[in-house]
């Protein structure tokens, strides 16, 4: 891969998806969600009513699948064999889903150089969980982002109530705590930070204060 790559790996909820996207738009570098493509590939086994232990045919899901990200506004928009799931994808059901067909190596296979593909000049931002150890071990600067698994859960809370649902803050919790097992025990590409990762624990900060941590990295590396 000929252009930068800037990898942001990290449990769900550590403000991963936000901070790439700010600082992708900063630097007018490509964003590469990989969340999305697995909960993309779920979403499709869901509605071609493939089983999510079903290996071979997810793998196959994940393959054929027909995606598009689309800006419209300024806001992401995806699509599926040209319907609008932005939001579908965004549910728990999906989430947790999308974790357990993560978790199987044919489909992470499937899936590899789909991701190498959106690493195009002049840069990319990669959010996800392997970013810096499996798809671009080379980066020059790779994040790890995490936050505590109660703050994690008050953020997911505050993001549901203001999409108008509702949620209780102990379900979360043992959802995030859960996810995050799935994510760091399974054998292949684990949760992990990349040995030359930078850990930064943002239970703390707020998203101006680690969106201009991680731009003062990137200056000091170009
Ligand atoms: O980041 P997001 O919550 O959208 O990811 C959904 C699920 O996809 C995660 O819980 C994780 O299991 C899986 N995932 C992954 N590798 C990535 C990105 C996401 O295994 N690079």
């Amino acid at each position: 891969t000929l252009a930068p790559v800037l990898t942001i790996d990290g449990p769900g909820g550590a403000g991963k998806g936000t901070i790439s996207r700010m600082i992708a738009e900063h630097m007018g570098w490509h964003l590469l969600d990989s969340g999305a493509l697995y909960r993309l590939t779920a979403l499709s086994a869901m509605r071609n009513g493939v089983a999510v232990d079903d290996a071979e045919a997810l793998s196959l899901q994940a393959q054929a699948l027909d995606v598009l990200f689309a800006v419209e506004d300024g806001a992401m928009q995806i699509l599926l064999e040209g319907d609008d799931v932005t939001t579908a994808i965004r549910s728990e059901s999906v989430g947790n889903a999308a974790s357990q067909v993560a978790a199987l190596p044919p489909v992470r296979a499937a899936l590899l150089q789909r991701q190498r593909d959106f690493c195009k000049t002049p840069g990319l931002v990669a959010d996800g969980r392997d970013m810096g150890t499996v798809v671009f071990p080379d980066a020059p600067l790779k994040i790890y982002l995490t936050a505590s698994a109660e703050e994690r859960a008050r953020r997911r809370l505050l993001q549901l109530q203001q999409a108008g649902e509702d949620a209780r803050l102990s379900t979360l919790l043992e959802e995030i705590q859960a996810r995050d097992a799935r994510d760091m025990q399974r054998s292949v590409a684990p949760l992990k930070p990349a040995e030359d990762a930078v850990e930064l624990d943002t239970t703390q900060l707020d998203i101006p204060e680690v969106v201009e941590r991680i731009e003062t990295l990137l200056a000091e590396r170009k």
